[in-house]
């Protein structure tokens, strides 16, 4: 069997994937990750809801351990997440302001997480999902009840560059291609925290799809999030055959699947090359899915269960190649 080009070959920007640390350690998985991606974001081990400890000190074994992989592989990493309205660690929920301000914890541990990977961290998504789901505003949390909406954008923000200065520094969010309302509530946030002088360096738009989902909703969502004119990181893209419905045969909803892959490739790659921040997958094979949790019979991604390509990943290298040949 011809083995099929790297893909990071044919991509002229940053393409990434995100990994767990047990996975890592298994080399058929590594190997498959360091052939193909030049970029990884830890799923889930460099959130709070893993670092942060309930006495409140911090884990960072397994944040080092994908950051060691990262650095022998020759790959760059990407900071994912600060914070997160779905992580609110005890360690922070609990804190008194006697032994410490909230505000003082919360730039220590920004400032802990983002100049431990100083240099090899390209970026980072500082606040992650902040717009509720149905756009009429912005979601509460922890961080805003003690911090206010824009109080915590701003601490966040502001430790994260001081911290290091060359990380790009993100705002990330989800179903921004299904929810006009939503893309729209993300777009009035951008613009006011670029009023508001927060250091935001790039615009994170994750692209988690379904096969079903309309042509042309990935492309539209890009170009708009682009008027900016800041870096994009298309940060976790999959694409579930089973959600929205089973419309559609297996056959038929994985060439769906390819389809919308091949869309949001040749949409990233239409973008200005300095906005062209990364491209990112959310896992390596099918059976690494956060999406078979909730339905087993998902195929979500651009590698089956045993790490051979799919039809998603084919159309994949063929948009980069036509990219490619179009210069
Ligand atoms: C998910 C991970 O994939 C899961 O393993 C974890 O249990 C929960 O978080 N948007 C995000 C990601 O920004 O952090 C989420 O990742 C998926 C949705």
């Amino acid at each position: 069997m011809i083995a099929e080009p790297p893909l990071k070959s044919l991509a002229p920007f940053r393409i990434g994937t995100a990994v767990r640390a047990a996975e890592l350690t298994e080399p058929a998985y590594g190997d498959l990750v360091a052939r193909h991606f030049s970029q990884i974001t830890a799923e889930w081990e460099m959130k709070m809801e893993y670092v942060v400890q309930p006495d409140g000190s911090f884990r960072f074994d397994r944040a080092d351990a994908i950051a060691g992989f990262a650095q022998r592989r020759g790959l760059k990493l990407f900071g994912h997440t600060l914070l997160w309205y779905a992580n609110e660690p005890e360690g922070f929920a609990r804190l008194d302001e006697t032994r410490q301000s909230f505000e003082g914890a919360l730039r220590n541990y920004v400032t802990a997480m983002v100049s431990r990977y100083r240099g090899l961290a390209t970026g980072w998504d500082v606040v992650n999902e902040p717009v509720m789901e149905n756009g009429e505003g912005l979601r509460e949390s922890l961080w805003t009840r003690k911090l206010g909406q824009t109080g915590h954008f701003k601490v966040a923000f502001e430790a994260a560059k001081a911290a290091d200065p060359a990380a790009v520094l993100f705002v990330n969010d989800y179903h921004l291609e299904s929810r006009p309302a939503k893309l729209a509530a993300y777009m009035r946030l951008i613009e006011q925290l670029l009023k508001d002088g927060v250091p935001l360096g790039g615009i994170g738009c994750q692209t988690h799809c379904w096969s079903e989902m309309a042509p042309g909703a990935i492309t539209a969502t890009l170009k708009a999030l682009a008027g900016f004119g800041l870096p994009i990181h298309l940060s976790e893209m999959d694409v579930s055959t089973v959600q929205g419905g089973m419309l559609a045969s297996r056959a038929e909803a994985e060439q769906r699947q390819a389809r919308l892959y091949a869309e949001a490739v040749e949409a990233f790659a239409a973008l200005p090359e300095r906005q062209q921040f990364a491209f990112t997958v959310w896992g390596l094979r099918d059976r690494d899915s956060w999406l078979k949790r909730e339905n087993a019979s998902d195929r979500p991604l651009l590698f089956d269960d045993a790490g051979r390509p799919k039809p998603a990943f084919s159309a994949v290298v063929n948009a980069l190649r036509r990219r490619g040949s179009a210069g």
